[in-house]
Parts: C-alpha cells; sequence; structure tokens
C-alpha cells in the first residue's frame, strides 16, 4: 500500500517545474555572463545532429522559447524535422539536464515581445546579417550595418519578418546528478499519453 502511495506522489512530478527550479538555482549562483545558454540538436538534411547554443528565453508551462532567424540552417532543418534535443550543463550545482521534444514557432505577437527585449544594436546585427549564409567577399557586414543603421536612425527598429521565437514542447527529460565518483544519478521523466512516468538508469 505504502508503494503504490509513494508511486502516486512520484507521478504528480512535473518535469518542467523541476527543470525550472533547477534554473532558477543555476542563475542565481552562475559567474557566467550567458547565464541561459542551452544546447540545442536538431537533424540536418543529411541525417546528421547538428549542435548549437542558444539563449533560454522563457519556460513555461509548455515548454522552453529560444529565438533565433527562421531561415538560419537550424530553422530549415527544424522545417524539415520538427524533433530537437535541449542540452545543459550546470558545473556549478552539479547538474546536467537532456531533453527531447517536438518544436513549432510561437506567434507573432509573443515573438514580437522578444525582439523588444533585446538591445537596439542586437536588433540592427540581425538586420544585417543573414544568418547561416556564406559570409562572401561580396558581403560587408559593416556596411549593411550602417545601411540599417542609418535607416532606422530615428525610429524603433522593426523586428525582422524571418525572426522569431521557437516553443520546445518536451516529450522526455533526463536530470543526472554528477557525482565525483561517477556514480550519477540518472532520472528519467517520460511522457506517456498524458501521463509523465518516472525510472532511474545505471550512471
Ligand atoms: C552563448 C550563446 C548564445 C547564443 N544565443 C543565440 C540565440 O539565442 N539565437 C541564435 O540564433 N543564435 C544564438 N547563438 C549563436 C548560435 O550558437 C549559432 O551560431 C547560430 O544560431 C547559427 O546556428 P545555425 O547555423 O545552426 O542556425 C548563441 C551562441 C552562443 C555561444
Amino acid at each position: 500500500m505504502k508503494n503504490v502511495e509513494v508511486n502516486r506522489i512520484i507521478m504528480k512530478i512535473n518535469p518542467i517545474e523541476k527543470f525550472q527550479a533547477l534554473y532558477q538555482t543555476a542563475r542565481a549562483e552562475s559567474t557566467l555572463q550567458q547565464k541561459g545558454a542551452i544546447c540545442i540538436s536538431t537533424l540536418d538534411s543529411d541525417g546528421f545532429p547538428d549542435s548549437r547554443f542558444v539563449d533560454l528565453k522563457e519556460v513555461t508551462a509548455e515548454g522552453f522559447i529560444f529565438c533565433t532567424d527562421y531561415e538560419s540552417n537550424k530553422g530549415k532543418s527544424i522545417s524539415q524535422n520538427n524533433k530537437i534535443g535541449l542540452t545543459v550543463w550546470w558545473e556549478h550545482i552539479e547538474t546536467q539536464i537532456r531533453i527531447k521534444g517536438k518544436v513549432s514557432k510561437v506567434n507573432t505577437e509573443q515573438s514580437q515581445q522578444y525582439w523588444l527585449s533585446r538591445s537596439r544594436s542586437a536588433q540592427l546585427t540581425t538586420w544585417a546579417s543573414n544568418q547561416s549564409q556564406p559570409l562572401s567577399h561580396s558581403v560587408s557586414l559593416t556596411n549593411n550595418l550602417a545601411k540599417y543603421s542609418k535607416e532606422f536612425e530615428t525610429v524603433e527598429v522593426p523586428k525582422p519578418p524571418m525572426w522569431g521565437g521557437y516553443l520546445i514542447r518536451p516529450i522526455h527529460f533526463e536530470f543526472l546528478t554528477f557525482r565525483q565518483d561517477r556514480m550519477h544519478i540518472r532520472e528519467v521523466i517520460s511522457l506517456i499519453g498524458d501521463q509523465w512516468h518516472k525510472s532511474f538508469l545505471q550512471p
């Protein structure tokens, strides 16, 4: 009977809330400049995993939001395959988190809010650069930057149509607590149907 009760309590665990709690601690105790850096992995058109860091803009009850250029390499990969991986390693709290999920664009109004939270210089760089395109001799980022700085000199920099947010809706988490003796604790929380199920893996 006791085990049944314990299991019921475990089922109530919400892994997004667990992530949020760890993230808050990690941010509060971090000495890094880029406290929200997360690694996201997509599959490219040749089937190779492709990973890079982005800034975690927000954690909501639905999942994890980052912003980017929809026409970048990652944007193209996502349009072909919406399965995505998210990984963090927060050394100072000895925690690795691995997430699998499905990703989709947030709406334009939401993207607009994230756009407004960016610095003016970051906004202008977004206009000046076609993210992931080759940097050839015919492209001058300095000229592009000067062009857009002038164009938007007296107004707020508008959000370019190809820039916006993505929401990662998670289906699988692994929380690893690092141990010096390598006896790491690996807690897996997976979505089966509409229920989160918890188990442990050997280190
Ligand atoms: C700490 C850090 C944070 C970054 N944040 C973002 C971000 O929020 N959005 C973004 O598009 N690129 C960000 N970048 C750059 C990406 O890592 C990557 O170079 C860029 O998005 C192009 O990737 P792609 O060619 O795979 O699309 C960041 C890089 C670092 C190191």
